[in-house]
């Protein structure tokens, strides 16, 4: 009889986590998903809600007790259940700090229960704020935000918890991610998802800046990729970049989407340029990214009805939403 892994998804119903489900059930795991849709959706996993190996659990992870059942007799824990929008966390900054430090504590607490193989965490690319590039592990951080201050020690509680509690960890820091599903729910979380939201409804694409940004954007399964290929390749306590590895202007990306663009004022204090040294989890895991931009891109285009609930945002709204980056930032 085959042997079955178990694993759990935190944050299973959203963008990226919803794409490693599809994923670890494809390789014939048992999966535990947990979420709260506070920004994803059940209805991301439809396709899995009658399989005897799918388990849907509806709960915030702040609500987690040490004893959780689900958390018994697991292989893998993949933790990607939190919140991460830089302006957003300006006005709102508690519950980054809840969601982010917290939920994680959570989560590692009742995953002490198993004898992991790996707990593997989604870090943010977004902890090195502007720095050189291409940016290495090494490098130093320097989150601009609470959202990534919290995806910052989130990061430091996960390895402290691997050493102190004898867990294996890695922690993934995603660069720019983008594709199918990547909506727009709670908060403007990505260019891309407002991009693709006003490609759908047939308005121009608003470009944030003159459009010479650069980004180092890797599309969703190749991130879902990089999660199980860490699982189980990654060296225990690792940190690693997950990119494409190349930096790509929104000029580039948009002219990909094709569509008229609106320019609008620049967040000067932004990183010009985010582009992840890869060259570590290549190294240590033989991992590639995939999937080609105009590949990620013509696949997002056809999973375009996804956008048609979310909401829009539009030159006026995303000024009014980005008078706080302007009140810090100026
Ligand atoms: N998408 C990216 O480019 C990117 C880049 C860097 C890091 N990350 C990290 O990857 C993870 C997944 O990101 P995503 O883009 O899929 O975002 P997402 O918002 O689509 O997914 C996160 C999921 O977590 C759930 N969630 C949030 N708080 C919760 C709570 N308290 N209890 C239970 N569920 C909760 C949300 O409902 C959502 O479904 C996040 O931790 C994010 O910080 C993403």
């Amino acid at each position: 009889m085959p042997i079955t892994i178990r694993s759990i998804v935190t944050g299973a119903a959203g963008f990226l986590g919803s794409h490693l489900v599809d994923l670890l059930m494809k390789e014939g795991h048992e999966v535990v998903a947990i979420d709260n849709e506070v920004n994803g959706s059940w209805k991301n996993l439809k396709q899995w809600q009658d399989n005897p190996r799918f388990k849907k659990v509806h709960m915030d992870i702040l609500d987690l007790q040490p004893n959780d059942d689900n958390f018994k007799n697991l292989d893998y824990v993949f933790h990607l259940a939190g919140l991460e929008c830089p302006v957003t966390s300006l006005n709102k900054p508690e519950i980054f700090f809840s969601a982010n430090i917290q939920g994680t504590v959570k989560v590692l607490q009742a995953s002490k229960q198993s004898a992991l193989k790996k707990f593997v965490f989604a870090g943010s690319s977004a902890i090195y704020g502007d720095a050189s590039t291409p940016t290495l592990e090494t490098d130093s951080i320097g989150p601009m935000t609470p959202s990534c201050l919290t995806k910052s020690q989130a990061e430091e509680t996960v390895l402290h918890w691997g050493e102190v509690f004898n867990i294996p960890t890695n922690s993934l820091r995603i660069f720019n991610a983008y594709g199918p599903r990547d909506l727009n729910k709670l908060y403007p979380g990505s260019a891309f998802s407002i991009w693709m939201k006003q490609k759908k409804s047939n308005h121009p694409l608003t470009i944030i800046g003159d459009g010479s940004n650069a980004r180092d954007f890797v599309y969703c399964t190749d991130v879902a990729n990089a999660f199980f290929i860490a699982a189980l390749e990654g060296k225990n306590g690792e940190v690693y970049n997950i990119g494409s590895g190349q930096a790509v202007t929104l000029n580039e990306f948009t002219d990909q989407l094709k569509g008229k663009k609106k320019y609008i004022k620049n967040k000067e204090d932004e990183p010009k340029k985010t582009w992840g040294d890869i060259s570590k989890f290549q190294f240590h895991c033989n991992w590639q990214p995939r999937i080609p931009l105009a590949s990620g891109i013509e696949f997002s285009l056809d999973a375009i009805d996804d956008w048609e609930d979310t909401p829009e945002w539009d030159e006026d709204g995303l000024n009014e939403f980005l008078k706080a980056w302007f009140e810090v930032y100026s």
